[in-house]
């Protein structure tokens, strides 16, 4: 490998988790090359941002990170600046007229080429634009550098072909393509070998995984069979791909976690249809219920839209009801925003920027209602907790996790991170439980 004449590096993450496990792959690649990482912007030769394209404020956030590098490399010009991910993706053409001083732009299923990139830019001092996508690169046989914790993401597919109206994915991260079973069970014995007790699998839709004759449900039950592993989540699914036999699976493993992700997006069948998301609200209900039924007590979350273009005070109505019909442990609330490339964009009836926001006030009333009610039930439970840090509001606590994803914060006594301890529910306020570890039984 060629030597750059770059010595640090900062990377930063916007975005969902499959940019996570993104910046993880090319930190490696950056380590690898002999480059060292920091966190101080002005001790960095490169400083690359993997960047979201998902709603307009996530753009915003980074054109504003990008003004504050400009001025830092006015005073630094032999600063390489990069653009990564999704907005790279999306943004190129405006990006290279309108933000010059950015060297490096690079999509999603380029970053193998990030050393020659590199090199290109400093022998041609221009810059330099890689954003084609690909039907096959699914990074197989690279290990990403991944940080001191005790969860290892896994990516495992890539891309998305669902194609809802609102929705840049598609666009910005292209074709679905999987890993075979055996590179993921490679990576994962590694990150055990490594002190990973947890595994998230991920993909932009992590359950439409398909590789040769093996289905999601096939790769789960694979990973669940690896020693060691104490923990298995999944994340994000599409509800089209949630079956019976993939909540068999689940139940029938102690290691696979009690928890689905179930983005509902909208409660109204002809808002459904509009977005494209290929099920109708009975289905999704009747689903909701099947999860609860297979798998009891099991946390369920979701994703929901609001003012999506021609909603009715009706339609939200709709979504309101079957969030009260569902009652999920947690929502995840957006107003919608027109992105490029989307079809949505062309609807000629968009709501107004206050409209959504009363519906998304009103929504979010909701969902604390339910998220308290869920709570408090779990008052007397006895949980098993994954220990994954210090509490942020007391050094003698520990926050951790339920299997079912809930929050709950302990005292540490002789508990360690990445212990899983048995804890009695002692109180539930708003997202967070208070427990009590069960010693000496
Ligand atoms: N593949 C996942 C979602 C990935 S994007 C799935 O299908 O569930 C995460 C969430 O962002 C989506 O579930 C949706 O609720 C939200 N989202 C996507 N595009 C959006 C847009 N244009 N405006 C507002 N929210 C959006
Ligand atoms: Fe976007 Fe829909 Fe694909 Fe999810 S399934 S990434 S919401 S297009
Ligand atoms: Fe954002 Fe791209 Fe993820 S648009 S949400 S970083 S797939």
């Amino acid at each position: 490998m060629e030597t750059l004449p770059i010595k640090k590096f900062v990377l930063e993450t916007y975005g969902c988790q499959m940019n996570t496990a993104d910046s993880e792959l090319v930190e490696g690649i950056l380590l690898n090359l002999g480059l060292e990482k920091t966190q101080d912007l002005h001790d960095a030769d490169a400083i690359f941002l993997n960047t979201c394209a998902i709603r307009e404020n996530a753009e915003v956030k980074v054109h504003s990170r990008l003004g504050n590098l400009h001025k830092i490399k006015r005073s630094k010009p032999h600063l390489i600046i990069g653009v990564l991910g999704c907005m790279a993706q999306n943004l190129k053409d405006d990006l290279l007229k309108n933000k010059p001083y950015v060297d490096i732009i690079l999509g999603p299923d380029s970053y193998r080429n990030i050393p020659k990139l590199m090199n290109r830019h400093l022998t041609e001092k221009k810059s330099i634009v890689d954003t084609k996508l690909s039907r096959y690169e699914v990074y197989e046989d690279m290990f990403p550098s991944r940080g001191d914790t005790f969860n290892a993401w896994v990516s495992i597919m890539r891309g998305c072909d669902k194609f809802c109206s609102f929705c840049i994915v598609p666009f910005t991260r292209g074709r679905e393509r999987s890993r075979s079973v055996d590179s993921v069970v490679t990576e994962v014995k590694k990150a055990v070998d490594q002190g990973f007790v947890e595994i998230t699998l991920l993909g932009q839709n992590v359950n439409s995984y398909k590789h040769e004759k093996q289905s999601f449900a096939d790769l789960l039950l694979a990973v669940s069979d690896i020693p060691g592993v104490k923990r298995i989540r999944y994340t994000s699914p599409h509800p089209q791909d949630i079956n019976v036999e993939l909540l068999e699976v689940m139940a029938s493993r102690t290691n696979i976690c009690n928890y689905v992700h179930f983005p509902m997006q909208s409660g109204s069948n002809e808002l459904l249809k509009r977005m494209n998301r290929t099920y109708t609200r009975e289905h999704f209900y009747y689903m909701a219920e099947k999860i609860r039924e297979i798998m009891p007590n099991c946390g369920l979350s979701t994703d929901i839209i609001v003012g999506f273009p021609g909603e009715t005070d009706e339609q939200f109505r709709e979504t309101l009801d079957l969030m009260e019909k569902i009652k999920f442990n947690t929502a995840f609330t957006f107003k919608y925003s027109s992105r490029p490339y989307t079809r949505a964009e062309q609807f000629s009836d968009q709501i107004s920027e206050q409209v959504k926001k009363d519906r998304l006030d009103e929504m979010l009333i909701l969902q604390r209602k339910h998220t308290l009610e869920l709570n408090l039930q779990k008052v007397g439970n006895f949980e098993q907790v994954l220990i994954e840090k210090e509490s942020k509001k007391s050094a003698d606590h520990w926050a951790g996790r339920t299997d079912s994803n809930e929050w709950v914060i302990v005292e540490k006594n002789h508990s360690k991170i990445k212990d899983i301890i048995p804890v009695e529910i002692t109180e539930a306020s708003g997202v967070i439980l208070r427990g009590k570890e069960i010693t000496g039984a």
